[in-house]
């Protein structure tokens, strides 16, 4: 078991990695200060698999605990839904020191943290993350939120959790393109800040994707690890936060011209090679470096080309998505593997030149 101190002040909180801590959750509650009632949110598979076995096994240790279930689903990031759970945490009178525990993927972590974050101004929010995406990124750094119509995680707040438990014997159950989505924010955590990662994935892709748990807990460790820091350096995401999201700038644009037919994993690991290239016209970043990083996102078994490309929708999209500076894009841009810098000055052209070769026609 692997353990980080994320050091933000009055919201600091601790992150524990490793295989089988579900069934260590209710002693780490108690070592948080917590003895009594508890919620635990999760959705039909998530508690078919985990979710009533960790109820019974908190309630043997002395814990009133109950599940409210959400459908599976990106929709269920919804008000209405957030409504209904309100109602679920008044009928089992939860107050404001009860927990309530995410158990599940990125959508049950963001909608139980916004729910957390506003019942009764604030409960104390536990993030048990299930998918490898969540335990990397979703549970960690505090924004929690819902969608809106066609504002996506635009209806939220920062609400750090009170303690992050990621059990990496979960991931075994995973569908593979859930290990897809979570390799490609593995692969961007490598490139803006560790490229001893880089070379770890290099190594080791192949027992990762046959979830080798040794392997999972250290990338899951290390790339937890990296979101930590930039967190403690800009909670508020004002600053140095946005260099997390390399690759998404473009990822983003793909998945909404391509009206979410293209896996978001997918999606970034095409905007991570198009900044790549972008950077490589910009004489930036090396040939033999975007060839490496085109190599393991292939090995991760991610798209590095996707079919009939919609050009004028994903530029769209690009610009409504991100800040235009007189025509040009913010972009998160490598400028060798395990650093990036964020530029404005990369212009619409020189992005549609780059994705042109994207294009599985071509
Ligand atoms: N708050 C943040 O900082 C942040 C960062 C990145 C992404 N997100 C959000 O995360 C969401 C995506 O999260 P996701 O990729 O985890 O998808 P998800 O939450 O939709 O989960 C995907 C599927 O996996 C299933 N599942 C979960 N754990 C499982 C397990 N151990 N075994 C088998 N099946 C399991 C779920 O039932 C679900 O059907 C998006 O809404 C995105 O906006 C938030």
């Amino acid at each position: 078991m692997k353990k980080i101190g994320v050091r933000l002040g009055r919201n600091s909180y601790e992150i524990y990695v490793g295989s089988g801590l579900l069934s260590q959750l209710g002693r780490r509650l108690k070592e948080s200060g917590f003895s009594d009632k508890l919620v635990i949110i999760t959705d039909p598979t998530v508690k078919s698999l985990y979710g009533e076995a960790l109820k019974e096994s908190l309630i043997s240790e002395g814990f009133e605990a109950v599940i409210l279930e959400v459908p599976e689903g990106e929709e269920q990031k919804s008000l209405e839904t957030a409504g209904r759970l309100y109602s679920g945490l008044s009928d089992f009178h939860v107050e404001r020191t009860t927990p309530i525990l995410a158990l599940g993927g990125g959508v049950i972590g963001d909608l139980t943290g916004f729910v957390a974050a506003t019942y009764m101004r604030g409960v104390p929010l536990v993030q048990v993350p299930t998918t490898l995406l969540a335990q990397v990124d979703s549970s960690i750094g505090g924004k929690v939120a819902v969608n809106h119509g066609q504002l996506k995680n635009k209806i939220g707040a920062f609400y750090q959790p009170r303690l992050v438990i990621s059990d990496i014997a979960t991931l075994k159950s995973l569908p593979a393109t859930e290990i897809s989505d979570g390799l490609a924010e593995i692969i961007k955590y490598a490139v803006i800040r560790d490229k001893e990662l880089f070379t770890y994935l290099e190594r080791n892709i192949d027992q990762i994707k046959s979830l080798d748990e040794r392997l999972l807990e250290e990338i899951v460790f290390r790339s937890a690890r990296i979101k930590a820091a930039v967190v403690e350096k800009d909670e508020r995401d004002f600053g140095l936060r946005n260099i997390l999201n390399y690759g998404h700038t473009v990822g983003h644009a793909i998945e909404s011209a391509s009206d979410f037919r293209i896996e978001h994993g997918g999606a970034v690991a095409i905007g991570m090679l198009a900044a790549g290239k972008i950077s490589n016209k910009l004489e930036i970043f090396d040939k033999g470096e975007l060839i490496r990083l085109e190599d393991v996102i292939l090995r991760a078994s991610l798209p590095v080309k996707i079919p009939s490309l919609d050009m004028e929708r994903i530029i769209q999209a690009i610009k409504h998505d991100k800040k235009i500076l007189r025509g040009k894009i913010r972009f998160v841009l490598p400028k060798s593997i395990g650093n990036v810098f964020v530029t404005d000055e990369v212009s619409t052209s020189l992005v549609e030149q780059v994705l042109v070769d994207f294009n599985e026609e071509t």
